[in-house]
């Protein structure tokens, strides 16, 4: 009897109208569009208006995403939103989802940052490889730019917010999720994390004055592991999915920074053009990253059916993941 695989059924992204480019940036804190463009490859990305809850563009990109796997709401028995910019510390931002969106059933936040899509993946699969359950809503959905510090250069410029999800179910024999690779090192959590308002330092006037309520990264150090995390992740799923270097068709990765892309591209030698970057006109919506490059790669007809697709992120924790998938 041949095994039951899980693949992605449906997709559907939502991203905010507001565009803020590098030149808008320019007049915010003392930085260039080219300093920008050349450090990053980054030209604009797209902010939340004031008043939007990660929830609210979770929901809009899982309803279309249900639409598209031809399934109503009710059809899903499962929720994950992987986030780190959640409505609220709890509830959870899946509940608040599946009321939205009029689902009944369990649901529940997963943290890996920007690693969260193809950790919500290998969830995923291993429950709807198990059979215990049939559709699986996997979304990754960020509000970041509420916890960037717009006065501190070295940040604001490389987020944007954005949310996409995807339904995941049991596939046809030869196609899905081939295999499944992720990791952590809690040794470098402080490398990019948001200090206070956890356990840690509960949220006080002192804590939002020392400015620990905003993202905290160190740009070098994290731009090192993330080149290598990536590099060993590729080479280790496609080792499980027994996959060979020509035969990747599509690789979706975290999209971080343009540098780290090309590094990447050169030490695995999957070549650039078989890479789907959308960093340029979004930034890094961390765990939305990689689902909404997903998704602009199956519109633009880089993925069609057959295609090897393999998914790569890293993100604070550090964490980092990898997903191979037979479309
Ligand atoms: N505009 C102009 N100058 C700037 C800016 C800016 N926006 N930001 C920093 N600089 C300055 C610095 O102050 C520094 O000046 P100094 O030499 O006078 O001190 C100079 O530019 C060089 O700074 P570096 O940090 O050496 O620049 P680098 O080439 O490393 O690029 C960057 C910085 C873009 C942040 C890079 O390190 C990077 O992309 N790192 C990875 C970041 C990342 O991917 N983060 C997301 C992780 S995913 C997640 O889980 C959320």
């Amino acid at each position: 009897m041949t095994q039951r695989r899980a693949g992605i059924l449906g997709l559907g992204i939502c991203l905010p109208e507001k565009v803020l480019t590098n030149f808008d940036l320019e007049k915010i804190v003392d930085t260039t569009d080219e300093w920008i463009r050349t450090r990053t490859g980054i030209k604009e990305r797209r902010i939340a208006e004031k008043g939007t809850k990660t929830s609210d563009l979770a929901a809009k990109a899982s309803l279309e995403a249900i639409e598209s796997a031809k399934l109503k709401p009710s059809d899903i028995d499962l929720i994950i939103v992987a986030t780190i910019s959640g409505d609220m510390i709890f509830p959870a931002t899946a509940c608040v989802v599946q009321n939205k969106i009029g689902a009944r059933c369990p649901a529940f936040d997963l943290s890996a940052a920007c690693s969260g899509f193809p950790y919500a993946l290998t969830v995923a699969d291993g429950l709807i490889r198990s059979g215990a359950h049939q559709h699986i809503l996997v979304i990754g959905a960020e509000v970041i730019s509420s916890f960037i510090n717009w006065k501190d250069r070295s940040t604001c410029v490389l987020f944007g917010d954005g949310a996409g999800a995807a339904v995941v179910g049991a596939v046809a024999d030869g196609h899905g999720i081939m295999a499944t690779y992720w990791g952590s090192d809690g040794a470098q959590a402080n490398l990019l994390y948001i200090p206070a308002g956890g356990s840690a330092i509960p949220s006080s006037v002192s804590s939002v004055d020392s400015g620990l309520h905003y993202l905290q990264m160190d740009g070098s150090e994290i731009f090192k592991s993330a080149v290598r995390t990536m590099t060993d992740a590729i080479f280790e799923v496609m080792k499980r999915a027994n996959l060979k270097l020509e035969e990747i068709d599509c690789l979706i990765p975290h999209q971080a920074n343009l540098r780290i892309l090309n590094a990447v591209s050169e030490r695995t030698g999957i070549p650039s053009d078989k890479m789907f970057i959308n960093l340029d006109r979004y930034g890094n919506m961390s765990a939305a990253s990689t689902v909404v490059a997903l998704y602009g790669a199956v519109k633009e007809g880089k993925i069609k059916k057959n295609s090897n697709v393999v998914i790569v992120a890293f993100g604070g924790g550090l964490t980092w993941a990898a997903c191979a998938i037979r479309w």
